[in-house]
């Protein structure tokens, strides 16, 4: 099953990515993940994303686009996965379907989170997260066992750069212009799933996962 996560910055995608990826048994794909690993580890690719991520805008397409293709030509993909943050843009959309459709696959469901923007910008200031494996954790909402430490894997937590009130502002105009348009492209697929994600993150995972697993 290949499962594409939709939402604005906030809207919880890499929260739910976590708990799906467990239940449904899908290796979980996110190019933000994937780029701030690289930028931890001061790669050529890393250092490459890090201005774009610093400002709130995307990463090019054909650097993002090559990144997530070489993951799903991996054997761990090959029974489907879930994408959290791609694609994001109608010709990420294209690349991807492309490459599925080569390999007699095809994207199942888009899942859209919504929320409301007041909501976004609360989850954003108070989010924390893991150095190591990018589990993200909130000071309210779901905060760690021990302070400033990851329940996982016991990583260093800590606040994304981008969660800077202006760089959010920047990422939520990039969410609306670039990549609300895949919306209608899955409704018209009719693949696409709209989820409120307005609600806690339990009922949330509830939601998404009644509606995947009835349509497997
Ligand atoms: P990326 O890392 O994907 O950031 P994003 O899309 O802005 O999304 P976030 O990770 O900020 O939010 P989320 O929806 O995952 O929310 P989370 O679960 O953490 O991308 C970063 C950058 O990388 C981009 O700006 C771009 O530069 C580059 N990039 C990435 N993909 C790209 C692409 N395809 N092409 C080009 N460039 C790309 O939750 C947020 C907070 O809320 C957490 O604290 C969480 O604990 C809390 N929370 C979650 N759910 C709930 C709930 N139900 N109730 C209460 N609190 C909740
Ligand atoms: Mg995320
Ligand atoms: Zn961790």
């Amino acid at each position: 099953m290949y499962v594409i996560l939709l939402g604005a910055p906030g809207a919880g995608k890499g929260t739910q990515a976590d708990i799906l990826s467990t239940e449904m048994h899908l290796p979980h794909i996110a190019p933000g993940d994937l780029f701030r690993r690289a930028l931890e580890e001061k790669t050529e690719l890393g250092l490459l994303a890090k201005k774009y991520m610093e400002e709130g805008k995307l990463v090019p397409n054909e650097i993002t686009s090559r990144m997530i293709l070489e993951r799903i030509n991996q054997p761990a993909c090959t029974f489907g996965c879930l994408f959290d943050g791609f694609p994001r843009t109608l010709e990420q959309a294209e690349v991807l379907d492309k490459a599925l459709v080569d390999q007699g696959k095809n994207i199942d469901k888009a899942i859209y989170i919504y929320v409301p923007d007041e909501e976004l910008v609360k989850r954003l200031s108070g989010r924390w997260i893991c150095q190591s494996c990018q589990t993200p954790y909130h000071l309210i909402s779901s905060p760690p066992k021990v302070p400033g430490k990851c329940d996982k894997c016991g990583g260093k937590l800590y606040q994304r750069p981008d969660d800077r009130e202006e760089t959010v502002r920047e990422r939520l105009k990039v969410f609306f212009s670039q990549t609300m348009p895949l919306l209608e492209r899955y409704r018209k697929q009719d693949k696409l799933i709209e989820i409120n994600g307005n609600l806690g993150i339990q009922e949330v995972a509830k939601e998404i996962l009644s509606v995947l697993k009835g349509s497997k």
